[in-house]
C-alpha cells in the first residue's frame, strides 16, 4: 500500500512554490480578471493548463483556500496526516522539521504555469498526491469538482475576511514595497477586487459544494482550527480516508501532528526563519497566527462596511463569519 505523499522537493529537487516568483518584472502585483475571478496575471497560464490537462487520480487530495487563510498550516497538517505511516510525526527527522510546508505540497497554479516539464512532475508524483490551489471552485476543472468523482477530494480552509485582508496586506507589503497603506488593499477588496477575490465568491463556491457533497468537499475554518485543532485534525484524517485508530490515538499520534504543525513549532524552525540575504524568506508565512488582528488596522467604520458587504453577499447561504 502507498505510504502517503512524499515531500515534493525531495522527489523533484526543486521548490514547488515560491510566492515571490509571482512578482512581475516591474515589481507590481498585477491582478487579472479570469472567468469572473481576480487572479495574478502570472498564474493565468497555469490555471489554463490545469483546466485543460489536469487528470485527477484515485487518492488525490486538493487543498483549496484563498491566500492568507491558513494554507501553510493546512498543508503541514494534511501532509503530516497523510504521510504518517512513512513519517511518524514525532520522528526527529520528520520532513516538516527541515522543509517548509510549501516544499512538501506543490502549488498547482505555479506548477502548471511553466508548461509540460513541470506538469509531468505532477504526473510523476506517486499516489496519493497532495496539492493545493487558490483557484475559486467555479474555475476548477469539472474533472475535479464533479460530485461523482470521489477519487479526488477537496479540503478547503477559509478565514474571517477582515483578518484575511490584514494578513494579505502584511504579506503583500513585504513582497511589494510600493504597497504601503492598508487602504491600498482594503478599498479594492470591498469592490471584490483582491487576490483570488471576490472573497465572498471564493468562500461561497466551496461552501455550496461542501453542502451538496460533504464526502467530496471538507469545509474548514481557520478560527475553528485554532480553537480546536485536535477535533479538526481528526475530522481531516477521517475525511481523507485515514482515520486515527484507537491505538494511534492512545499513542498520541494525533497530538503529535497538532504539535508538529503548531504555529510556534513551525515558526521557530531554522528552515522557517528570516533570511536577510534573500528578498524572500519562509518566515513570511508565519506572522502572528491570531484571530482578530483586524482591529489593529481597521476603524470600526471600515469593519462595519466590510462586514455589511460580506453579510449581504452570503445571505441565504447558511454561512456567516
Ligand atoms: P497572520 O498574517 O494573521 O499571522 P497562508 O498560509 O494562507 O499564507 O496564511 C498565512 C496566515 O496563517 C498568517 O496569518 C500566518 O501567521 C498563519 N499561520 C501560518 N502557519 C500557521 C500555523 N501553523 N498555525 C496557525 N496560523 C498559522
Amino acid at each position: 500500500a502507498a505510504l502517503g505523499p512524499v515531500p515534493f522537493r525531495d522527489l523533484c529537487g526543486v521548490r514547488p512554490v515560491s510566492d515571490v516568483t509571482t512578482r512581475s518584472a516591474d515589481n507590481k502585483l498585477w491582478l487579472q480578471r479570469y472567468q469572473g475571478t481576480w487572479v495574478l496575471e502570472s498564474w493565468v497560464p497555469g490555471i489554463m493548463a490545469i483546466q485543460r490537462s489536469f487528470v485527477p487520480r484515485r487518492g488525490d487530495v486538493v487543498l483549496g483556500s484563498p491566500p492568507k487563510c491558513g494554507t501553510t498550516w493546512l498543508k503541514a497538517l494534511a501532509f503530516a496526516n497523510m504521510s504518517r505511516a512513512a513519517y511518524p510525526p514525532a520522528h526527529p527527522e520528520h520532513p516538516l522539521l527541515r522543509l517548509n510546508p510549501h516544499d512538501c505540497v506543490p502549488f498547482m497554479e505555479l506548477l502548471f504555469a511553466t508548461g509540460t516539464r513541470k506538469e509531468s512532475k505532477m504526473n510523476a508524483l506517486p499516489s496519493p498526491r497532495l496539492m493545493n490551489t487558490h483557484m475559486q471552485h467555479s474555475i476548477l476543472p469539472a474533472s475535479v469538482t464533479t460530485d461523482q468523482n470521489l477519487d479526488c477530494k477537496i479540503v478547503y480552509i477559509c478565514r474571517e475576511p477582515k483578518d484575511m485582508l490584514v494578513s494579505l496586506w502584511h504579506y503583500t507589503r513585504r513582497a511589494l514595497p510600493d504597497v504601503s497603506s492598508f487602504l491600498d488593499v482594503f478599498e479594492p477588496a470591498c469592490e471584490g477586487k483582491c487576490l483570488c477575490g471576490p472573497i465572498w465568491d471564493h468562500v461561497l463556491g466551496y461552501w455550496n459544494a461542501s453542502k451538496a457533497s460533504p464526502e467530496k468537499v471538507l469545509f474548514l475554518r481557520y478560527e475553528d482550527l485554532l480553537s480546536d485543532p485536535v477535533e479538526n485534525v481528526r475530522k481531516l484524517a477521517r475525511f481523507v480516508g485515514q482515520p486515527f485508530s484507537v491505538s494511534e490515538e492512545e499513542a498520541g499520534v494525533l497530538m503529535d501532528i497538532v504539535r508538529l504543525c503548531s504555529f510556534d513549532k513551525l515558526k521557530n524552525l531554522e528552515v522557517n526563519s528570516a533570511d536577510p540575504s534573500s528578498d524572500f524568506a519562509n518566515d513570511w508565512y508565519f506572522r502572528k497566527g491570531e484571530v482578530g488582528d483586524w482591529a489593529n488596522h481597521m476603524t470600526p467604520d471600515m469593519a462595519r462596511r466590510l462586514d455589511a458587504i460580506v453579510e449581504e453577499k452570503l445571505s441565504g447561504s447558511g454561512l456567516s463569519f
